[in-house]
């Protein structure tokens, strides 16, 4: 009967669908926003990324690699027989903005580090269809040429600090020189290459 009621006043049920939301998400939502540690905490191995893995990164948000790419291991056999151990929260402190995603045209490379040699990554980027003949991954071959400015990378990381990641004074201070003579694709392939180490066991 007030159930009928409900039904054809439809006034009160959108009041009560938003009560019935409202509740919902703050049960969802409250113990995550109280729970302080959530992401706060790096695990044992999450380091900042160090000068070149650091503009590695911002090469790989920039050329757009999450539209294909995911780095998040769900915790299911299937992934974990494939990729390697799930992710955590804790892995990603450091990221600004995380990689997450969900979006997987090619596989998921939360724990790609160590898994190719450098040669293989570079040989990939420049034309990925000559190492996987059937790939659809496009090709990146400018970032062989592109290199990187020092002073910005010195910048990024003593903006970083200003933000509360760790580093220390030798890293800033290094940071030109770490960079110095490197090109777009080094920095990415050693971004890649320490991406999941801290849980991969590699
Ligand atoms: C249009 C979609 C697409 C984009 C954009 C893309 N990839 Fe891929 N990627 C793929 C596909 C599909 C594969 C699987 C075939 C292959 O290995 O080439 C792949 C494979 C890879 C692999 C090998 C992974 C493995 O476990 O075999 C790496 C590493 C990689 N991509 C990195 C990148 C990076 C870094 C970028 C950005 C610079 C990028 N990809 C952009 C589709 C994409």
């Amino acid at each position: 009967m007030s159930h009928e009621v409900v039904e054809k006043n439809i006034g009160l049920m959108m009041i009560l669908i938003v009560a019935v939301i409202s509740v919902a998400g703050l049960v969802e939502i409250l113990p995550l926003a109280l729970q302080k540690s959530l992401v706060g905490e790096p695990i044992e191995g999450i380091e900042p990324y160090d000068a070149l893995a650091l503009e590695g990164r911002d090469i790989y948000v920039r050329e757009g690699c999450y539209v294909c790419h995911s780095q998040q291991i769900r915790p299911f056999v299937s992934e974990t027989e494939r990729y390697g151990p799930y992710s955590v929260a804790g892995e990603s402190v450091y990221d600004r903005p995380f990689q997450w995603g969900s979006k997987r045209t090619g596989p998921d490379l939360a724990r790609i580090g160590g898994r190719f040699t450098d040669e293989w990554h570079r040989i990939h980027f420049m034309n990925p269809r000559d190492v996987v003949p059937e790939s659809n991954m496009p090709g990146y071959p400018w970032l062989a040429e592109n290199g990187i400015d020092g002073e910005i990378t010195t910048r990024k990381l003593r903006r970083l600090r200003m933000i509360g990641d760790p580093y220390t004074d030798e890293q800033i201070s290094g940071a030109a020189k770490a960079v110095e003579g490197k090109t777009e694709l080094d920095a990415l392939i050693h971004y890649l290459q320490g991406l999941g180490l801290a849980r991969s066991g590699r």
